[in-house]
């Protein structure tokens, strides 16, 4: 007999974006100079063009049942030149914003989504301490202008995993090596965190602000080894712990983006597990999102699943993925976790960074010659599970 378990009452349902991998030409920040450059080897372009097709796409939103949406303010188009704020943009975010609400739909906004404007990242970017000011004056400005549309304010996405993607592993804009300008970011991530959150509470004291914290369920790979355990132990409290320790008195709610699992062998070596695995070889571990909720138990904050999703071009496991991620969820709920809502990773298909265009994580495909849009079956499945809030086993 199939079970219904159901979800909490005003759970949020959704699903996310970030502005340069949907948008299109966001031609003033550090990620498009490093495309044009051939430093990242494939060219965001029009990206989707969302910024045009804004209106149809949160139509699909609507119609697919979700409740809320998670997406980036673009820095660079706001201010894309130090302290010129351009008003035209603003307007443009107040329409998205306001397209948003007429469909009754919950904001979920973030400040910061890898991406930096071009004149900043020249002073130093994340590993220069000047951030703190100009990032801080950004977020005033667009809560100020903004306020009132916005459910959730995010101020960073994923802190640490942007940092040494940027500073440390060498991947990113600027694609430094560096262990001091890591340790540099990660200082100013959590000032300007705390700075931003302090200001927004000023001004509005009920206002909600966290950010998104990517969280690997790591694992011994011996599970009796102690020096793998040692190892875990490390690797989690520099990834995840210290910044969420940081900034405990300073969070509404926790946001988790959750993808996957590693092994851990000493000192440092991440193994995949042995599960199926995405498009990109990312290992599907359903029950390492049940771990990690657990993990954030101590932080007595409600919890919001901001990000969680597959690279799967052919949509053949990303339906049983989102069932078998909500079922460990479920399972944290009623445990006494409180997670209050989830954000699929991604309503569309984009730009995924380094990788490109290849890497399909979206419920919606987009035909990027087309530019159109095509609902996939799992976005229908997902569309049931929100439409009764609730899942069948
Ligand atoms: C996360 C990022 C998001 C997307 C997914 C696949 O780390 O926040 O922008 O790239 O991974």
């Amino acid at each position: 007999m199939a079970k219904i378990l159901k979800f909490p009452k005003n759970f949020l349902w959704g699903s996310a974006t970030s502005s340069h991998q949907v948008e299109g030409n966001n031609i003033y920040n550090d990620w498009w100079q490093a495309e044009q450059t051939g430093k990242i080897k494939y060219k965001s372009g029009r990206a989707c063009d969302h910024y045009n097709q804004y209106e149809q796409d949160f139509d699909l939103i609507k119609k697919l049942n979700q409740n809320a949406y998670r997406f980036s303010i673009e820095w660079s188009r706001i201010e894309p030149r130090e302290g010129v704020f351009n008003q035209k943009e603003i307007e443009h975010y107040r329409k998205v914003l306001l397209a948003l609400r007429q469909r009754n739909i919950k904001v979920m906004l973030t400040l910061h989504h890898f991406t930096t404007p071009l004149w900043l990242a020249k002073k130093g970017g994340w590993s220069s301490p000047k951030i703190v000011f100009y990032f801080s004056r950004f977020a005033e400005k667009v809560f100020k202008e903004y306020q009132d549309l916005v459910d959730f304010w995010i101020t960073i996405n994923e802190p640490v995993l942007y940092a040494s993607m940027s500073f440390w592993e060498g991947k990113w804009p600027p694609k430094k090596k560096n262990p001091i300008l890591l340790m540099r970011a990660i200082k100013n991530q959590i000032a300007v965190h705390k700075k931003i959150y302090q200001a927004l509470h000023k001004v509005k004291p009920d206002v909600r602000v966290g950010v998104a914290k990517n969280i690997i369920c790591f694992e011994p790979f011996f599970s009796k080894s102690p020096l793998d355990k040692l190892s875990v132990f490390l690797i989690s409290y520099f990834r995840e712990r210290y910044f969420l320790n940081k900034i405990k008195n300073h969070q509404d709610f926790i946001g988790l983006n959750y993808y996957s699992r590693l092994k851990i062998l000493f000192p440092f070596f991440g193994i995949q597990g042995s599960e199926a695995t995405t498009d990109i070889g990312w290992e599907i571990y359903p029950k390492g999102i049940y771990h990690v909720l657990n993990t954030l138990r101590k932080y007595q904050k409600p919890i919001y699943i901001t990000e969680n999703g597959l690279a799967d071009a052919q949509d053949k496991l990303r339906k049983d993925f989102i069932k078998n991620h909500l079922f460990w969820i479920y399972k944290a709920i009623k445990e006494g976790v409180d997670v209050r809502g989830y954000f699929h990773w991604s309503l569309m298909d984009n730009f995924e960074w380094a990788d490109g265009f290849k890497p399909r994580f979206g419920l919606v495909e987009i035909d990027y010659n087309t530019m159109k849009r095509k609902i996939r079956p799992s976005a229908y499945y997902y569309a049931k599970v929100c439409k009764y809030s609730a899942i069948e086993i």
